[in-house]
């Protein structure tokens, strides 16, 4: 296994000769590592049937199955399938995922460590997902935003993200959001948390999931600040310019592994489609989010 930074000045690593069926514990104890520290992991050269991504994502940690089931893999249930291309015929997965700032399953009480991203087509233009590290885009928040958010907390939810699924049809939007809020209603993090395995600060926020902010006591804060927040982080530019913007691409062989507490990313959709379908799989590592008992 060989590891080396990425080119340029972004976060990332590029991991090669890592074969997770040979990989010692040591081995991926030091890749655990890269990613929390580096960010994002690309692992090489990687030529894995469905079942073999699962072990391989099962030497990283504890797989959480996505709750909704049409994003099933049909043979590997922990797998997630974002896809635009029919299989003999029928939908598999769902297209058009993840189109909107967010870490995965923010708006759960236990929020996996680590994502990784497997893609199976890869398209020809436009390929890459969008990336901020909420850990360094902390850090370069204005001294008064920081004062300003010290001590409160924020409200994730899926409800503005929430895919209408097929058994869906015909039923009253209403009910559905009913359905949405009862099965999984809002989450209380505190808006910052201490990374369990860096140590550093992390903005625990997203445009697509964070839905409000309020004081310790509970009491709602000014939407306003939320929108400087993300304003501030970059996640309300759409030219995707902003310096806390990183645009990670990949190869076809390649496989993401990412840090899902600072990390927070959009993916990138072609305005013209192309066939694009990528596995994915979520890991709990051996700590929780954060260490704070999350808030009631
Ligand atoms: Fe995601």
């Amino acid at each position: 296994m060989r590891i080396t930074d990425q080119a340029g000045a972004g976060p990332g690593a590029t991991v090669e000769d890592f074969d997770h069926t040979t990989a010692s514990d040591a081995d991926i104890a030091t890749l655990k590592r890269t990613v929390y520290t580096k960010k994002i992991a690309v692992l090489k050269g990687q030529d894995l049937s469905p079942r073999e991504f699962l072990a391989l994502g099962e030497r990283l940690g504890r797989p959480e199955t996505y709750y909704e089931p049409m994003y099933e893999h049909p043979e590997v249930p922990e797998i997630f399938v974002s896809s635009n291309v029919p299989e003999n015929g029928r939908q598999t997965g769902v297209p058009k995922t993840g189109k909107f700032w967010h870490a995965d399953y923010q708006f759960m009480p236990d929020p996996f460590g680590i994502t990784l991203i497997y893609p199976r087509v890869v398209p020809e233009k436009n390929r890459g997902t969008y990336f901020i590290d909420m850990g360094r885009a902390y850090e370069a928040l204005p001294a008064d935003l920081k004062k300003e958010i010290a001590g409160t907390r924020c409200r994730h939810s899926v409800r503005k993200y929430f895919k209408i699924r097929p058994q869906d049809v015909y039923r009253p939007l209403g009910e559905v959001i009913e359905e949405v809020e009862t099965r999984t209603p809002p989450v209380v993090q505190p808006t910052t948390f201490t990374h369990p395995m860096t140590g550093e600060t992390v903005l625990y926020i997203s445009e697509g999931f964070t839905v409000g902010i309020e004081d310790a006591g509970g009491n709602p804060l000014d939407e306003e600040l939320l929108r400087r927040l993300f304003e501030a982080t970059g996640q309300l530019d759409e030219t995707f310019e902003h310096g806390n913007i990183h645009l990670q691409s990949f190869a076809k062989g390649d496989l993401l592994v990412w840090d899902n507490r600072s990390l927070i990313h959009r993916a990138r959709h072609t305005t013209t489609p192309e066939p694009t379908v990528s596995h994915r799989l979520t890991v709990h590592d051996e700590r929780g989010l954060h260490d704070g008992t999350p808030a009631a």
